[in-house]
């Protein structure tokens, strides 16, 4: 059993409030991801549930009950960090048994618990073997090893990745999530990379600022971005903003007026002649060969292979459009872009909340769906 719930946790140190009304219910064997940018509390989230941190108020509960009161060692949790800190004279199966030092068993059991876990993780060979002769990507998964093996009701990722090379990240983002469904445990796994976010959550937590944004599915998070913070944090590049009026039918941008698909005059009356910002991901503008569209310049284009993503502007408004690998344009060039305005997000430029009423209703709540 592992459910979590975070009740209105709030943290300070001295005047600063570094964690502002968290509230999280994470369900047994859900593998949570929380993401944001440097310094926005997230290691402060993780050490709460830790119980390395007091939370200034507010309730934790594992499994309903609250734990607040109980000593790291007595929640049952095990955290794995960037810095994992192996012991460099120990071999990688003292290491992996580290945790079991003070537990009530036999030396023969240990063994075979340390044997298992080094089978799980596939590093059955390296057992005799010192950290330094070990790759990265080894030697994390000793120190997920060292935590797993106390068979812990909850899992905690602080960044564990930060450290690899790129390839690398890649593979374990994999092997992490094949570890879990191989040995599934409640797992809140903290990044500041969006991708992991994308590719290994059940849900994502979006944090801004020592708040939560939005908690939802990547699918959620990446098309129903509920404030213009998650649409420009989640999605790379970032989702495009533009501002524009709306004149009940049509989108008005500096040089040019936007036809609004049929259903939108009905959901969108109150805005009638006001500001609105239009999100649009780059892959819903696409370059068009013949007049008509929005009229953009073209800053930059940059091919990656399968695909060449093109930076422009329209007036003041800089955009970026994902494009075929093929797109020959260079600097200065003219061309107009088609919006795909049915799959837009729409923003209140005051509030920077997304306009409930379109696509769909994106405002997910914080329990499990
Ligand atoms: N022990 C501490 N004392 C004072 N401020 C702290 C302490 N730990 C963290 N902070 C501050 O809290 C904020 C959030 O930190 P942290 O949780 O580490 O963010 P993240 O992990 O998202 O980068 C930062 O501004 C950081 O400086
Ligand atoms: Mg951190």
């Amino acid at each position: 059993m592992g459910q979590v719930e975070l009740q209105s946790i709030h943290k300070s140190f001295g005047p600063t409030a570094v964690l502002d009304d968290i509230n999280l219910t994470i369900a047994d064997k859900e593998f949570v991801v929380v993401v944001g940018p440097s310094g926005c509390g997230k290691s402060t989230l993780l050490r709460v549930v830790a119980g390395l941190e007091e939370a200034s108020s507010g309730a934790l509960l594992f499994d309903g009950r609250a734990v607040n009161a109980l000593s790291p060692g007595e929640r049952n949790v095990a955290m794995v960090f960037q810095n994992y800190a192996l012991y460099p004279h120990l071999s990688v199966a003292t290491n992996i048994g580290f945790g079991l030092r003070r537990a009530a068993m036999s030396r023969r059991e240990k063994r075979a618990a340390i044997e298992r876990i080094a089978r799980l993780l596939e590093i059955e060979p390296l057992l005799k073997r010192r950290p330094n002769a070990l790759s990265g990507g080894q030697r994390q998964r000793v120190a997920m090893g060292r935590a797993i093996i106390r068979n812990p009701a909850v899992f905690l990722f602080d960044e564990p990745l930060s450290n690899l090379d790129a390839r690398l990240r890649m593979q374990m983002r994999s092997e992490i999530r094949g570890l879990h469904s191989k040995l599934p445990t409640t797992t809140i796994y903290v990044t500041h990379d969006q991708i992991e976010a994308m590719t290994m959550a059940d849900r994502v937590v979006v944090m801004n600022a020592g708040r939560i944004e939005q908690i939802g599915t990547p699918s959620q998070i990446y098309d129903t971005p509920r404030t213009t913070f998650v649409a420009r944090f989640m999605g790379m590049p970032s989702m495009n903003m533009i501002a524009a009026r709306y004149d009940g039918d049509a989108l008005v941008l500096p040089d040019t007026r936007v036809p609004v698909p049929a259903d939108w005059p009905e959901r969108l009356a109150p805005w009638v002649g006001r500001e609105l910002l239009l999100g649009l991901r780059p892959e819903h503008l696409s370059l068009r060969t013949s007049p008509g569209g929005v009229p953009a310049t073209v800053d930059l284009t940059e091919p990656t292979g399968s695909e060449t993503l093109v930076y422009l502007h329209h007036g003041d408004t800089r955009l970026a459009a994902r494009t075929p690998p093929d797109t020959r344009l260079r600097r200065g060039d003219q061309v107009h872009l088609d919006l795909r305005l049915d799959r837009a997000t729409l923003f209140d430029p005051d509030t920077t909340l997304a306009l409930p009423t379109l696509p769909a209703d994106p405002i997910t709540k914080g329990e499990t769906a």
